[in-house]
């Protein structure tokens, strides 16, 4: 099946004027959405594979410019080996399946998050990763972030870090470090600005979600749980969007 296949027609159209430039995404509710089927969590993990192809091809039919997903925190870890072990392999299995047709898309794919700190045993998914971040990168469509092994503290303790180095080798001076300059040293580097978080499932936090970069984010939560967000539910959400007024500290 095509992802990206044009011929479903939308029942509400978002206004293109008012669309967010970048989008977020905490898929949340995956265990929930499986429990209540009376099924193993992975079962949910694998209809959310399913609900995120939709939620791709829809933000890139719409012409967002950046769309990043929050697919595993550096928290995650946490959960039992075996689901671990599947959600790890249905990422290998979506790399697999779908990187020819993101490419054909012109889908510049980028990871967020440390890579090469992954445990043993998943060298497989290291260089599906890398692979399918160096074949995209040129490409001019829809920028795709996958926050993976991705913490916003981590992030950004490793941009002081690598800014601190610079300084220390004599490259910069403390003044040197602007906002610019330390945005420049997180993974979302050349990114535009978070306009909108959505989070599924009814939960109201961040998750250690990119903490810097949603400083002036607008925040949509919807009780839908992931493997049901349903392009009419991301359209929804593009709609509270465009109603908001966004005054960054200002009067309007
Ligand atoms: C989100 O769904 C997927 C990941 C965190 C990888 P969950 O697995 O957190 O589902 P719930 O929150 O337990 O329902
Ligand atoms: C956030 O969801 C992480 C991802 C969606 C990948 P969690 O389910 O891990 O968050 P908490 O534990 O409810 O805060
Ligand atoms: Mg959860």
């Amino acid at each position: 099946m095509a992802i990206f296949g044009k011929d479903e027609q939308k029942q509400t159209a978002p206004d293109r004027e008012r669309l967010p430039r970048h989008v977020a995404i905490i898929m949340d509710g995956n265990g929930r959405w499986a429990q209540k089927r009376g099924m193993p969590r992975t079962f949910g993990h694998k209809a959310g594979v399913e609900a995120l192809r939709g939620i791709i091809r829809h933000s890139s039919d719409l012409g967002i410019e950046a769309l990043t997903i929050y697919a595993f925190s550096t928290e995650n870890w946490k959960r039992s080996v075996e689901e671990v072990g599947a959600l790890m392999g249905l990422l290998l299995e979506y790399f697999t399946r779908e990187l020819d047709e993101l490419h054909r898309e012109r889908v510049c794919i980028r990871i967020l998050g440390d890579i090469d700190a992954m445990p043993k045993g998943l060298e497989k998914q290291q260089a599906a990763l890398r692979a399918a971040m160096e074949r995209t990168k040129d490409n001019t469509g829809l920028r795709l972030n996958i926050a993976l092994n991705y913490g916003g503290r981590q992030e950004i303790v490793r941009a002081a870090q690598t800014l601190a180095r610079r300084a220390c080798a004599g490259e910069l001076s403390p003044e040197d470090i602007t906002m610019d300059v330390f945005a420049d040293a997180l993974y979302t580097r050349g990114m535009p600005e978070v306009d909108l978080v959505i989070r599924t499932s009814g939960e109201m936090r961040l998750s250690n979600f990119l903490l810097y970069q949603c400083a002036y984010a607008e925040f949509y939560v919807t009780d839908v749980l992931w493997p049901d967000f349903d392009c009419d539910a991301y359209d929804e959400a593009l709609a509270a969007y465009a109603k908001r007024n966004r005054r960054f500290g200002g009067v309007q």
